[in-house]
């Protein structure tokens, strides 16, 4: 599902494609790795196995040489040089995308389960504004929790701000918008291709495919460490498929051609 949301610069492996199984994946763990997550439950350091294990597969597709990923400050993965990256793992989904890093600036990426957030989240991670709109929106098109495609598109903002600035993104600054994506063409009845290649199904069930745009506009001090723009506006893609809701993010070089799916 994620890779309906990613352009072609950045490689999307999620845990179906690894054909491992889960004790080959903990067995993979580099022991600086392993060391990390010495202390943790079996389902996170399970989490955090196979979405390294998603990494290195991308390592491989972009052919460079695979190596450990740990988690540096506030949990920022730390990429081996000439990468960035993001990882992510839900229930029963867990992925990886990576980028050469003189093609794509950062990258963020988060999936959830495509369920309502439970009550009194939505106050919590939104602005007033967001708020209301969400509410709108969700009572007249209620296939797409709305609620959870804003915290996801507000987790993948803060995964693709935070390797760049090194500073913490709260989430009352940034403020979202989504936008479906507009749906063109015949179908069978209820279901239409958009411009994307993604289909929607007015039913919401777990084969409806729904397709959009985000964006993110920063509302705090925009400066980034790693020398190239201030960071204003973050553009992104989100869909809802298979049970999951994913929100990416993708910046690109200035000067390289646009990264946009
Ligand atoms: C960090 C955070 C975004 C992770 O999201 P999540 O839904 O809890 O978890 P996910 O499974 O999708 O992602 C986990 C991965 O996020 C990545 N991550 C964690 N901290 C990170 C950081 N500071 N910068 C970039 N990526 C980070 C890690 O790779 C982690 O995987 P790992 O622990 O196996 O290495 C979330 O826990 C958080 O702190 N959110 C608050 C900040 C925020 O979202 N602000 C909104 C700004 S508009």
């Amino acid at each position: 599902m994620i890779h309906a949301i990613l352009p072609p610069e950045v490689v999307a492996v999620t845990d179906a494609e690894l054909g491992l199984d889960e004790a080959a994946v903990l067995a993979s763990l580099y022991p600086v790795e392993a060391e990390q997550i010495a202390g943790a439950v079996a389902g996170r350091r399970a989490d955090f196995a196979w979405a390294r294990a998603c990494a290195r597969e991308a390592m491989t597709r972009l052919g460079v040489p695979s190596g450990p990923i740990v988690r540096g400050g506030r949990g920022m993965p730390v990429w081996p040089p000439g990468l960035v990256g993001t990882l992510t793992h839900t229930d029963g989904l867990r992925a990886a995308a990576l980028a050469p890093a003189d093609r794509v600036r950062s990258v963020g990426l988060d999936v959830e389960p495509h369920e309502a957030l439970a009550a009194g989240v939505l106050e919590a991670v939104s602005l007033p504004e967001e708020a209301a709109w969400v509410r709108a929106i969700s009572a007249e098109m209620g296939s797409v929790h709305w609620d959870k495609l804003l915290f996801t598109a507000k987790e993948a903002t803060y995964k693709a701000w935070f390797p760049l600035t090194r500073r913490w993104l709260g989430f009352e600054d940034a403020h979202i918008t989504l936008v479906p994506d507009l749906r063109r063409g015949a179908g069978r009845a209820g279901t239409r291709q958009d411009d994307h290649g993604g289909h929607r199904d007015d039913n919401d069930d777990a084969t409806t495919v729904i397709t959009g745009s985000l964006r993110s506009r920063i509302l705090v001090d925009p400066h980034a460490v790693d020398g190239g723009p201030d960071l204003l506006v973050f553009d992104g893609r989100w869909v809802v498929r298979d049970g999951y809701i994913a929100s990416s993010i993708v910046l690109g070089r200035p000067g390289v051609d646009s990264v946009g799916p």
